[in-house]
């Protein structure tokens, strides 16, 4: 099957095959932890679209949207060769109307620990993720785990404005170092890539601990031992549905999530634990 480039939404509503459709939201820039995301669509639908748009809503006025990598023919090759059904790539002013008015508020859950940090982001995320499926409308959709409060507001979305698609996380794929494939990786020297290991060896040397304050400890000492070259924006244990932080007697799954600054470069990453009741 040749891929169908839409670029328009008219050109999408043609190009939506018949059975099963499973959608896998993305920014462009596509990497091995997309192809993973396209991989579980496959398996899970008859027709695949992967959707590349850099949101304009999710930017905050001093972080990278304009310098965001965009990488459209490479893209376009790797969903060639995933066997992707349908590429949907609108431009902002198809995506949005210059009058518009009413978008996603993603509630108190959306200004804690990311949301804290990036205000409006998820607002920004949730109003795309919801206009793609509607625009889409897939059965299914595929988010990765390593946006892990992105994909607990997705499914909160979901539920609460009860829409009918079935959301399905993704694990994190890793550089065989520990590095989480991201987009952003791509500005990192090799230097300040040496400095982001931090994040993944913390997360795994709290992940070995277990009750929440050795865990956090324990990875923020590795954090700390990285030096000032790695610019802390938050450390975090937090009940993965309600991204509430986890208190000492916490059992049952937890997110451990960090944020850093390494350069000019903000990465994310996090683990899914389970703690066990001391
Ligand atoms: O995770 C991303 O790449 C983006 O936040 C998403 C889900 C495609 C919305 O723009």
């Amino acid at each position: 099957m040749e891929l169908i480039v839409a670029r328009h939404r008219e050109d999408l509503v043609k190009a939506r095959g018949e059975g099963a459709v499973a959608l896998v939201p993305t920014m462009g820039a596509l990497h091995e932890g997309h192809r993973s995301l396209i991989r579980l669509a496959r398996e899970r639908a008859d027709h695949v679209v992967v959707s590349v748009f850099v949101n304009p809503l999710q930017f905050g006025p001093n972080e990278d949207f304009s310098r965001y990598p965009r990488t459209f023919d490479a893209d376009l090759e790797v969903c060639r060769a995933e066997g992707v059904d349908v590429v949907f790539a609108p431009s902002a002013e198809d995506m949005y109307r210059p009058d518009r008015q009413v978008s996603v508020n993603a509630g108190h859950m959306g200004t804690v620990v990311e949301g804290a940090s990036r205000p409006g982001h998820f607002d920004g995320v949730l109003t795309v993720v919801l206009k793609l499926f509607n625009l889409v409308r897939p059965d299914v959709a595929v988010f990765g785990q390593k946006d892990a409060q992105q994909l607990a507001l997705i499914r909160r979305m979901v539920a609460d404005l009860d829409l009918p698609v079935e959301i399905v996380g993704a694990p994190t794929v890793r550089e065989p170092d520990g590095l989480a494939l991201s987009s952003r990786n791509r500005y990192l020297s090799g230097d300040e890539r040496t400095v982001a290991l931090a994040l993944s060896r913390a997360l795994r040397a709290g992940a070995a601990e277990s009750v929440p304050s050795a865990i956090l400890a324990t990875a923020r000492s590795v954090l700390d031992a990285a030096g000032d070259r790695l610019g802390l924006d938050y450390l975090v244990l937090v009940d993965p549905a309600t991204f509430a932080q986890a208190r000492e007697t916490h059992a049952g799954p937890a997110v451990l999530a960090v944020a850093a600054r390494v350069g000019t470069t903000r990465l994310i990453d996090n683990v899914v634990l389970t703690l066990t009741p001391a």
